[in-house]
């Protein structure tokens, strides 16, 4: 039977291909959600991808997975920057936790250079494109 991942995007990831593709790529979301549960296939890895604007269902996603201890890949989006919510629910997760920015947010405006999720994921992938949740779902794998 294979393990499960669930990842996570938050507002605006649902945009992707049509949003700032100078930053963010031509790739749409639904094109990402057919790369990842292809590339977790290989990986012995089943994927599910999910995208909301809404914070409370975000908060529930989370809440969820804690419950069920699966690992999570998660882009909080903006809420990355102040979203205290969103950090205490991801705080509750036991499993595995990665946290990733297509951009790198480091060299952005400097609202972005803090995400106050970081302090309680296991690890945060940035600045890599959509190869970041590849890398997230092979390091999962391997753990
Ligand atoms: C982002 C970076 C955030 O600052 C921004 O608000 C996003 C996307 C990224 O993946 O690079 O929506 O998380």
């Amino acid at each position: 039977m294979s393990r499960s991942v669930t990842v996570l995007n938050g507002p605006n990831l649902g945009r992707l291909g049509r949003r700032e593709p100078q930053i963010y790529g031509t790739t749409t979301h639904d094109d990402l959600v057919l790369r990842l549960i292809d590339y977790g296939r290989e990986l012995g890895l089943n994927v599910d991808v999910r995208q909301t604007d809404s914070e409370e269902l975000m908060i529930a996603w989370i809440h969820e997975a804690a419950d069920k201890r699966t690992p999570v890949v998660i882009n909080p989006a903006a809420w990355s920057h102040y979203n205290i919510a969103i950090a205490d629910a991801v705080a509750q997760l036991e499993a595995p936790c990665i946290e990733v920015h297509i951009s790198n947010i480091a060299t952005r405006e400097e609202f972005r250079h803090h995400s106050v999720i970081s302090a309680y994921v296991t690890g945060t992938i940035v600045g890599l494109g959509l190869r970041g949740y590849e890398l997230a779902l092979s390091w999962l794998a391997t753990s």
